[in-house]
Protein backbone atom coordinates (compact mmCIF):
# COMPACT_ATOMS: atom_id res chain seq x y z
CA UNK A 1 0.00 0.00 0.00
CA UNK A 2 1.30 3.17 -1.08
CA UNK A 3 1.70 6.11 1.82
CA UNK A 4 0.57 8.90 -0.40
CA UNK A 5 1.21 12.69 1.42
CA UNK A 6 -0.44 15.41 -1.02
CA UNK A 7 1.21 19.00 -0.44
CA UNK A 8 -1.25 22.21 -1.64
CA UNK A 9 -1.57 25.60 -1.45
CA UNK A 10 -5.33 26.40 -2.92
CA UNK A 11 -8.72 25.22 -3.75
CA UNK A 12 -7.44 21.68 -3.82
CA UNK A 13 -9.44 20.54 -7.17
CA UNK A 14 -6.27 18.27 -8.16
CA UNK A 15 -6.45 16.84 -4.67
CA UNK A 16 -10.21 16.49 -4.63
CA UNK A 17 -9.09 14.52 -8.08
CA UNK A 18 -7.06 11.76 -6.05
CA UNK A 19 -9.31 11.80 -3.22
CA UNK A 20 -12.55 10.57 -5.40
CA UNK A 21 -9.63 8.13 -7.54
CA UNK A 22 -8.89 6.39 -4.42
CA UNK A 23 -12.67 5.83 -3.02
CA UNK A 24 -13.81 5.05 -6.74
CA UNK A 25 -10.69 2.67 -7.35
CA UNK A 26 -9.21 4.28 -10.42
CA UNK A 27 -6.38 4.74 -7.98
CA UNK A 28 -5.52 1.25 -6.38
CA UNK A 29 -3.20 0.17 -4.14
CA UNK A 30 -2.63 3.46 -2.03
CA UNK A 31 -3.71 5.42 0.48
CA UNK A 32 -3.55 9.23 1.40
CA UNK A 33 -2.69 10.01 4.66
CA UNK A 34 -1.72 13.27 5.32
CA UNK A 35 -2.21 16.75 3.44
CA UNK A 36 0.04 19.77 4.00
CA UNK A 37 -0.40 23.40 3.13
CA UNK A 38 1.35 26.76 3.48
CA UNK A 39 -2.15 28.24 3.26
CA UNK A 40 -3.97 27.64 6.47
CA UNK A 41 -7.24 29.10 4.26
CA UNK A 42 -6.63 26.59 1.55
CA UNK A 43 -10.04 25.06 0.87
CA UNK A 44 -7.71 22.20 -0.10
CA UNK A 45 -7.72 21.46 3.87
CA UNK A 46 -11.42 21.72 3.64
CA UNK A 47 -11.42 18.85 1.21
CA UNK A 48 -8.98 16.63 3.20
CA UNK A 49 -11.01 17.07 6.35
CA UNK A 50 -14.07 16.43 4.80
CA UNK A 51 -12.43 13.11 3.90
CA UNK A 52 -11.49 12.25 7.16
CA UNK A 53 -7.64 13.09 5.86
CA UNK A 54 -5.30 15.23 8.18
CA UNK A 55 -4.46 18.50 7.06
CA UNK A 56 -1.61 20.02 8.62
CA UNK A 57 -0.41 24.17 7.80
CA UNK A 58 3.26 24.96 7.94
CA UNK A 59 4.21 28.06 6.26
CA UNK A 60 7.67 30.19 5.76
CA UNK A 61 5.32 33.19 7.15
CA UNK A 62 5.66 31.41 10.57
CA UNK A 63 9.66 31.17 10.64
CA UNK A 64 12.43 33.66 11.09
CA UNK A 65 14.55 32.17 7.91
CA UNK A 66 13.64 29.88 5.06
CA UNK A 67 16.51 27.58 6.46
CA UNK A 68 14.52 27.31 9.30
CA UNK A 69 11.09 26.35 7.82
CA UNK A 70 12.72 24.25 5.44
CA UNK A 71 13.86 22.22 8.71
CA UNK A 72 10.60 21.97 10.23
CA UNK A 73 9.01 21.64 6.62
CA UNK A 74 10.93 18.12 6.04
CA UNK A 75 10.73 17.25 9.93
CA UNK A 76 6.82 17.30 9.02
CA UNK A 77 6.47 15.75 5.72
CA UNK A 78 9.12 13.52 7.05
CA UNK A 79 7.30 12.24 10.41
CA UNK A 80 4.48 11.46 7.90
CA UNK A 81 6.82 8.81 6.27
CA UNK A 82 5.39 9.04 2.69
CA UNK A 83 6.56 6.65 -0.20
CA UNK A 84 4.88 9.32 -2.42
CA UNK A 85 4.94 12.78 -2.53
CA UNK A 86 2.86 15.13 -4.51
CA UNK A 87 2.48 18.61 -5.26
CA UNK A 88 -0.68 19.62 -5.90
CA UNK A 89 -1.05 23.45 -6.79
CA UNK A 90 2.20 23.68 -3.96
CA UNK A 91 3.71 27.26 -4.37
CA UNK A 92 6.39 26.83 -2.09
CA UNK A 93 10.15 25.67 -3.21
CA UNK A 94 10.79 22.10 -2.23
CA UNK A 95 14.05 22.24 -0.39
CA UNK A 96 17.13 20.51 -1.93
CA UNK A 97 17.54 18.24 0.91
CA UNK A 98 13.88 17.04 0.14
CA UNK A 99 14.14 16.57 -3.24
CA UNK A 100 17.56 14.64 -2.38
CA UNK A 101 16.18 12.84 0.31
CA UNK A 102 12.90 11.61 -1.59
CA UNK A 103 14.10 11.51 -5.35
CA UNK A 104 12.11 10.25 -7.63
CA UNK A 105 9.35 9.61 -5.06
CA UNK A 106 7.79 13.56 -5.30
CA UNK A 107 5.69 14.55 -8.01
CA UNK A 108 4.30 17.26 -9.50
CA UNK A 109 1.07 18.54 -12.06
CA UNK A 110 2.27 21.46 -13.97
CA UNK A 111 -1.04 22.96 -16.26
CA UNK A 112 1.39 23.19 -19.60
CA UNK A 113 3.08 20.57 -21.98
CA UNK A 114 6.31 20.72 -20.74
CA UNK A 115 8.85 22.21 -21.79
CA UNK A 116 6.44 24.99 -22.88
CA UNK A 117 5.41 27.67 -20.57
CA UNK A 118 6.95 26.15 -17.44
CA UNK A 119 9.94 26.99 -14.97
CA UNK A 120 10.00 29.95 -13.01
CA UNK A 121 7.29 32.86 -13.06
CA UNK A 122 5.16 29.97 -14.66
CA UNK A 123 2.13 28.76 -12.72
CA UNK A 124 -1.46 28.80 -11.93
CA UNK A 125 -3.44 31.20 -14.87
CA UNK A 126 -0.10 32.95 -15.39
CA UNK A 127 0.21 29.64 -17.81
CA UNK A 128 -2.61 29.96 -19.83
CA UNK A 129 -2.17 34.02 -20.30
CA UNK A 130 1.15 32.73 -21.68
CA UNK A 131 -0.42 30.12 -23.88
CA UNK A 132 -3.39 32.60 -25.44
CA UNK A 133 -0.37 35.47 -25.58
CA UNK A 134 1.67 33.09 -27.71
CA UNK A 135 -1.43 32.01 -29.90
CA UNK A 136 -0.76 28.33 -29.52
CA UNK A 137 -3.56 25.89 -30.55
CA UNK A 138 -2.79 22.78 -28.46
CA UNK A 139 -2.10 22.93 -24.74
CA UNK A 140 -2.01 20.51 -21.89
CA UNK A 141 -0.65 19.20 -18.27
CA UNK A 142 2.69 17.40 -17.23
CA UNK A 143 3.16 15.09 -14.23
CA UNK A 144 6.84 14.93 -13.87
CA UNK A 145 9.29 14.00 -11.17
CA UNK A 146 10.38 16.78 -9.07
CA UNK A 147 14.15 17.50 -9.27
CA UNK A 148 16.40 19.88 -7.80
CA UNK A 149 15.43 22.07 -10.62
CA UNK A 150 11.55 24.10 -11.31
CA UNK A 151 9.63 21.89 -13.45
CA UNK A 152 12.48 19.96 -15.10
CA UNK A 153 12.24 16.60 -13.76
CA UNK A 154 11.54 12.90 -15.78
CA UNK A 155 8.08 13.46 -17.42
CA UNK A 156 5.88 10.03 -16.45
CA UNK A 157 2.26 11.42 -18.16
CA UNK A 158 1.00 14.46 -20.31
CA UNK A 159 -2.10 15.20 -21.87
CA UNK A 160 -2.88 17.69 -24.76
CA UNK A 161 -5.44 19.75 -24.50
CA UNK A 162 -7.24 22.11 -27.57
CA UNK A 163 -6.79 25.78 -27.28
CA UNK A 164 -10.92 26.94 -28.02
CA UNK A 165 -11.22 30.53 -30.31
CA UNK A 166 -11.73 33.27 -27.55
CA UNK A 167 -10.72 31.51 -24.52
CA UNK A 168 -10.00 33.67 -21.52
CA UNK A 169 -7.09 32.06 -19.58
CA UNK A 170 -9.92 31.45 -17.08
CA UNK A 171 -11.97 29.37 -19.27
CA UNK A 172 -8.75 27.61 -20.61
CA UNK A 173 -7.42 27.08 -17.22
CA UNK A 174 -11.06 24.60 -16.58
CA UNK A 175 -10.88 23.26 -19.73
CA UNK A 176 -7.21 21.78 -18.98
CA UNK A 177 -7.63 20.95 -15.25
CA UNK A 178 -10.91 18.77 -16.25
CA UNK A 179 -9.76 17.00 -19.35
CA UNK A 180 -6.34 16.80 -18.61
CA UNK A 181 -5.11 17.68 -14.88
CA UNK A 182 -7.67 15.91 -12.69
CA UNK A 183 -7.04 12.81 -15.01
CA UNK A 184 -3.30 12.50 -15.69
CA UNK A 185 -2.19 13.10 -11.53
CA UNK A 186 -4.72 10.10 -10.52
CA UNK A 187 -3.47 7.75 -13.23
CA UNK A 188 0.17 8.37 -12.79
CA UNK A 189 -0.10 8.02 -8.82
CA UNK A 190 -1.94 4.31 -9.57
CA UNK A 191 0.48 4.01 -12.26
CA UNK A 192 3.45 4.43 -9.50
CA UNK A 193 1.08 2.96 -6.73
CA UNK A 194 1.49 -0.48 -8.81
CA UNK A 195 5.27 0.09 -9.28
CA UNK A 196 4.75 0.23 -13.43
CA UNK A 197 6.75 3.39 -13.72
CA UNK A 198 10.24 3.12 -13.84
CA UNK A 199 13.36 5.47 -14.64
CA UNK A 200 16.14 5.30 -16.20
CA UNK A 201 18.89 8.23 -17.78
CA UNK A 202 16.18 10.58 -16.68
CA UNK A 203 13.49 9.25 -19.00
CA UNK A 204 10.02 7.41 -18.04
CA UNK A 205 9.25 4.07 -19.09
CA UNK A 206 5.69 3.06 -18.42
CA UNK A 207 5.44 -0.93 -18.40
CA UNK A 208 2.34 -1.86 -20.47
CA UNK A 209 1.85 1.32 -21.48
CA UNK A 210 -0.01 4.00 -19.91
CA UNK A 211 -3.71 3.85 -21.06
C1 LIG B 1 -3.57 23.72 -10.98
O1 LIG B 1 -3.80 24.49 -12.13
C2 LIG B 1 -2.26 22.98 -11.13
O2 LIG B 1 -1.96 22.62 -12.45
C3 LIG B 1 -1.28 23.99 -10.68
O3 LIG B 1 -1.90 24.71 -9.63
C4 LIG B 1 -3.29 24.61 -9.77
C5 LIG B 1 -3.81 23.98 -8.51
O4 LIG B 1 -5.16 23.97 -8.51
N1 LIG B 1 -0.07 23.34 -10.22
P1 LIG B 1 -5.91 23.17 -7.33
O5 LIG B 1 -5.44 23.74 -6.01
O6 LIG B 1 -5.54 21.72 -7.47
O7 LIG B 1 -7.36 23.42 -7.62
Amino acid sequence: MLNVVVLVSGGGTNLQAIIDAVESGIITNAKITGVISNNKNAYALERASKHGIPGICISPKDYASRAEFNEKFLETVNELQPDLIVLAGFLVVIPPEMTAKYQNRIINIHPSLIPSFCGTGYYGLKVHEAALERGVKVVGATVHFVDEGTDTGPIILQKAVEVEQGDTPKELQLRVMEQAEWKILPKAIDLIANDKVKVEDGRVTIIGGSE
